[in-house]
């Protein structure tokens, strides 16, 4: 098993109340899988991929990684299964804006290498550009890149260090109905070719249908 999450919840503070965003879910995602997560706004989709991708602390409850509980780890130790295990490419894509697509992209394995640039790093970044359809925009800013070339150099980026799971929260979101679908086909297409598993958040019901496995979840909890 690659995720287990046994009994998470989470909860937020509220002016005098709180707010019980996810109230006991479990959740297993295989190696290699490819799991859709769809519900309403509010649904607690986004909070529960950023406990699934140690991103955030649940205040009950466990995630275990590989058969490793990712939050009896120290901020450091989580960190480093973050930056070297796990992908994650978000809605607005950030990417930073001073850097290029090429930086951007070599950005989580520089973090890895202790911000040295080698040589093998940087030809690792441009297959993944090329892979991507963008071998030509590697030296452009992301603001001289249209959203869905943001959007595979975030993806590119979240491949870097070659992670067992990529977390897509609404990747798609911010696109035209046409980036959009090409970003899911990179998405799945790589799957397929690397065996990375995939976790989407999206309120797409025609990407959910194309991934292998769709939970819904609805006022924080998981609908069987
Ligand atoms: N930092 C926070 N502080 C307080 N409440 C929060 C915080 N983050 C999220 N919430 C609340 O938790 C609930 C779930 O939020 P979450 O972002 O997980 O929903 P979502 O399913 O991703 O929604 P959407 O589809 O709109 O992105 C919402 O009611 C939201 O207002
Ligand atoms: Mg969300």
């Amino acid at each position: 098993m690659l995720i287990e999450a046994k009994n998470i919840h989470k909860t937020y503070k509220e002016a005098d109340s709180l707010l019980h965003v996810l109230k006991g879910i479990d959740l297993q995602i295989h190696a290699g899988e490819v799991v859709a997560i769809v519900g309403p706004s509010g649904a607690g989709k986004s909070t529960l991929l950023h406990i699934l991708g140690a991103l955030d602390v649940p205040h009950r409850g466990q995630v275990h990684f590989n058969g490793q509980d990712v939050y009896a780890l120290n901020d450091q130790e989580r960190a480093r299964i973050r930056n070297s295990q796990m992908g994650f490419v978000f809605q607005f894509y950030h990417l930073l804006p001073e850097l290029t697509a090429l930086e951007n992209v070599i950005l989580p394995a520089m973090v890895k290498n202790n911000s040295r640039k080698t040589s093998a790093i940087e030809l690792d970044g441009v297959k993944l550009l090329e892979q991507m359809g963008l071998a030509q925009r590697g030296s452009h800013r992301p603001s001289q890149l249209s959203g869905g070339e943001q959007q595979r150099v975030a993806i590119a980026r979240s491949l870097m260090n070659r992670p067992q799971v990529v977390f897509c929260d609404e990747p798609t979101g911010n696109l035209d109905s046409q980036s959009g679908a090409m970003v899911i086909d990179v998405l799945l297409n790589l799957n397929k070719s690397n065996g990375q598993a995939v976790v989407i958040v999206t309120h797409d019901q025609a990407i959910a249908k194309r991934t292998q496995r769709i939970v819904y979840i609805k006022d924080g909890i998981l609908l069987k």
